[in-house]
């Protein structure tokens, strides 16, 4: 049994209504209810937060235990140095997923500060992209291959 924390962004919360072309139709509450009982499934407790502050974003990345962290830094992809050195102070291990995909979109979508740093990213599935990367994860968490991939 592991610990994986999603990060949701600002404005995550208005999914179901917010710009449906980009974003989908279902709402925030549809997904995180999905996530956690696909990782009950798997044998993971999973915790989903969202928030449109970047503050409480960084103090939930410092405090966090948990083994995995998915993460839609949505708008804060693009501009927040401080979340990503939160990411990088804690090591912690972690998939970028967002809904849309950001290189068909504005030019200043194209660039994420958290790319690089990331395990992979899953851009442009729909909230399914969500769903796959707790499949990474729980394949991350119960065997041994990351650590090919990693070094
Ligand atoms: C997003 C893409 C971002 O550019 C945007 O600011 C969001 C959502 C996505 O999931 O497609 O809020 O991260």
């Amino acid at each position: 049994m592991a610990t994986i924390l999603v990060l949701h962004g600002p404005n995550l919360n208005l999914l179901g209504s917010r710009e449906p072309e980009h974003y989908g139709c279902q709402t925030l509450q549809q997904i995180n209810a999905k996530l956690t009982a696909t990782a009950s499934q798997l044998g993971h407790v999973l915790t989903a937060v969202q928030s449109n502050h970047e503050g409480l974003l960084i103090d939930r990345i410092q405090e966090s235990r948990d083994d995995f962290l998915i993460i839609n830094p949505a708008g804060l992809t693009h501009t927040s140095i401080a979340m990503r050195d939160a990411l990088l102070a804690t090591s912690k291990p972690f998939v970028e997923v967002h809904l849309s995909n950001i290189h068909r979109r504005e030019p200043f979508r194209h660039h994420s500060y958290f790319s690089d740093i990331a395990i992979g990213t899953i851009t442009g599935l729909g909230a399914e992209g969500y769903l796959l990367a707790l499949q990474y994860a729980h394949s991350y968490l119960t065997t041994q291959s990351h650590e090919t991939i990693r070094s």
